[in-house]
Order: C-alpha cells, then structure tokens, then sequence
C-alpha cells in the first residue's frame, strides 16, 4: 500500500449516529503450529476464548482494533488464522504493528473480507489514528519524525472530530519496570506532539500485557490485557500475572466523553 493510500481515512458507518462502539484485541502473539504455546498458554486456544467472550458479551461492536503482537513468530500462517478468526466475527477490523510482528508479512497474509489496513478511521464525530511505533528487530518502539508528522497531518485534517490516537507501545510509564525499559523510546516527544491538538480525547495501546487506565487534563491513557498471557502490573522484573486473558470495550461518545471496561475470560488451562 502507498503512503498516499496509507493516509486515507475510511469512513465507517455506525449503527447508532454519534456513539461508535469499539473491542480493542491485542497482544495475540499467534504461532504457525496450533500447538505452540507461549509460557504453557496455547495462544490459539485463548484468543478463541476471548472471541467468543466478545462475540457474546460486547454487544454489537462497530470496529475492532487490533493492536499488534499479532503474531510471536512473524509467520504467514499465524497471520491466515487470525485473519479467519477476525473475519468470523463480522465486524470491520483495523490494525497496526507490534515488536513481535513483520510488518511485510503480516500487511500481506492478515487480509480478508472484514480486515483493513487503513491508518485513519472516521467513525461516528471520531477520528481515529493508528500509528506504527515498531522499530525492526527492537523490542522497545518509537514513533520518529515520519509517524509524528503523519499524525499531525491527520489531525490536522479533522480538528472537529474527537481524535483516540492507537498504537503498539505505551505512550505513559505503567508502574513496571522492566517492560517500561522497553517502552516508546520517543514518549516525550509523542505527548508534546499530542498537546499541540485540542481535540485528543484518548491514547490506547497494547504491549504491555496488563490493564492501565489514567486521565489526564481531559485525556484517557489506556492499555489492555493480551489475548493470552499477561504481565504481573508493578512489578520490577519480569513477571508473568495471574489474571485470565481479556479485551477491553469503549464507547465513544458523540460529545467526546467516552465509556470503557476491560472484560477478561473466566478461566483458562
Ligand atoms: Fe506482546
């Protein structure tokens, strides 16, 4: 895809005008082989368990989000399955890049009816922006001058709309120590870029494996449980946790509040 088409918002139309619904799934970290399993966790096996919990508890989504780690190994394969498990839930789903992805592998084998690849979504008044905060074979990110200019840009170009900015890395230190060393190495830069626009009303990411949620001056910064294993919050070194996989739901609001759970799976071997 060119960066002109890159740049290009879709529209997606909302079932109810003015409020747009959102399951945000990330940190899937999928193998090839249906038998893998990252930390003992089958991470197919879980990913299905939290599709169903949407599938049964979200109500009727308008977008899913997907927010990176798709894959653990960068495979073709990895990428084909979960695009078919996207597709079946029916909903238009948009993505962007994770440390543990290839992003030339995954742009070309995570297609399918429901799947775009878009930078830019209009939803509802919203505007929503997905950046690409990978650095190739790093597990730390950045958003550099490019990404930042293309934000800015995007905002730009819809300063009446409410904007959720989405990527990888977290945009805000969540209290554990040894993944925050291996945040978004640009985080200053990103939150300075983001004051300029008055109409930022929420930062989302994944990488983390664990639920943070902050308010700041009008502004929520959220992260999200993986689809399979999690971190232990607060710790100093790494540390798996114990609580169940999950997703989280917003809902966007027309005035540009905005209503948000995460909901976890009841259990999992
Ligand atoms: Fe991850």
């Amino acid at each position: 895809m060119s960066k002109l088409l890159e740049a290009q918002p879709r529209r997606v139309e909302t079932i109810e005008p003015g409020a747009v619904q959102l399951v945000q799934i990330t940190d899937c970290h999928i193998f090839a082989s249906a038998d893998e399993k990252l930390r003992g966790l089958n991470t197919r096996r879980s990913f299905e368990a939290v599709k169903a919990a949407v599938a049964d508890n979200a109500g009727d989504p308008d977008i899913l989000l997907a927010t990176g780690d798709l894959s653990q190994d960068g495979s073709a394969d990895s990428y084909r399955y979960l695009a078919g498990q996207f597709d079946d839930l029916g909903v238009p789903t948009f993505w962007l890049p994770g440390n543990h992805d290839d992003s030339a592998v995954l742009e070309k084998n995570f297609t399918g009816k429901q799947i775009d690849a878009a930078r830019q979504i209009l939803a509802g008044c919203w505007h929503i922006v997905m950046l690409d905060s990978t650095i190739r074979g790093e597990v730390h990110g950045r958003v550099a001058e490019a990404q930042l200019a293309f934000l800015d840009a995007a905002l730009q170009q819809y300063p009446d709309r409410h904007a959720l900015v989405c990527l990888h890395h977290q945009a805000l230190e969540t209290g554990s120590e040894w993944i925050d060393l291996k945040g978004l190495r640009d985080a200053d830069q990103l939150r300075a870029r983001l004051a300029r626009h008055r109409n930022i009303r929420a930062v989302l990411w994944g990488h983390v494996h664990q639920e943070f949620h902050r308010s700041i001056d009008g502004v929520e910064w959220m992260s999200t449980p993986s689809s399979c294993v999690q971190f232990k919050p607060g710790s100093k070194e790494f540390s798996i946790g114990e609580e169940s996989p999950g997703y989280r739901y917003l809902r966007l609001n027309q005035d540009g509040s905005l209503e948000t759970a995460v909901h976890r799976i009841e259990s999992i071997d």
